[in-house]
This record gives structure tokens, C-alpha cells and sequence, in this order.
């Protein structure tokens, strides 16, 4: 599925990410700006924060216990954040649009 990122320069990049990879893995594999993934994508650094569209939200499990208590140490928290290397990509993620905040780095 195509997914549409916004990163923190303001461009938008789409890329094909197979199902089965996360949101954080379509980003660092096609080196966009913004998501900096320090810990490789095992939930314990917070660096890879986004924010998804609203309407979007649901195609993906809930968060974790563990995943919402790291998010206290993101910058720019919203209702709609979450920590992209624990989003995978499923066939319905056709077109799902996530913003990179610049505090990641
Ligand atoms: Fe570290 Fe997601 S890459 S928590």
C-alpha cells in the first residue's frame, strides 16, 4: 500500500510500503527526513513519533501500554500520535497519510 508521508521540511513523499513493515520501516528504508528510529524499531525510543490523519487511526492496532507510556517522552503529543515503528502496514493502508514532527531529532 501506498503511504503518504509529510515530513518536517513541508514535502510529501508517497512510498509503497509492503504489508507487514511499519510505518517507521517505509520511512528509514526510503531515507525521508524526520523519523530518526534510534532503537531500530523495538518501542524504547520515542524517535519515531508521527502524527496519522484522523480517519486513517483505526486501520491500526491500538497502542500498547508500553507504546503510550513512551510517547510521554515525545515533543508535540497529540490524540493522534504514535510511535510509527509500532504501525505495520496491512492491505488496508491504501493511501494512509502520517506527518513527521520535527521534534524527533
Ligand atoms: Fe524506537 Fe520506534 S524506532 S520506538
Amino acid at each position: 500500500p501506498k503511504i503518504t508521508y509529510q515530513v518536517p521540511d513541508g514535502t510529501v513523499h508517497i512510498v509503497d510500503v509492503p504489508v507487514g513493515q511499519s510505518i517507521m520501516d517505509g520511512s528509514v528504508r526510503n531515507n525521508l527526513p524526520g523519523i530518526v528510529a534510534e532503537c531500530g524499531g523495538s518501542c524504547s525510543c520515542a524517535t519515531c513519533h508521527v502524527h496519522v490523519d484522523p480517519e486513517f487511526v483505526e486501520l491500526f492496532e491500538a497502542a500498547t501500554d508500553e507504546e503510550r507510556d513512551l510517547l510521554e517522552y515525545a515533543e508535540d503529543v497529540d490524540e493522534h500520535s504514535r510511535l510509527s515503528c509500532q504501525l505495520i502496514v496491512n492491505s488496508a493502508c491504501e493511501g494512509v497519510r502520517v506527518t513527521v514532527p520535527d521534534s524527533n531529532s
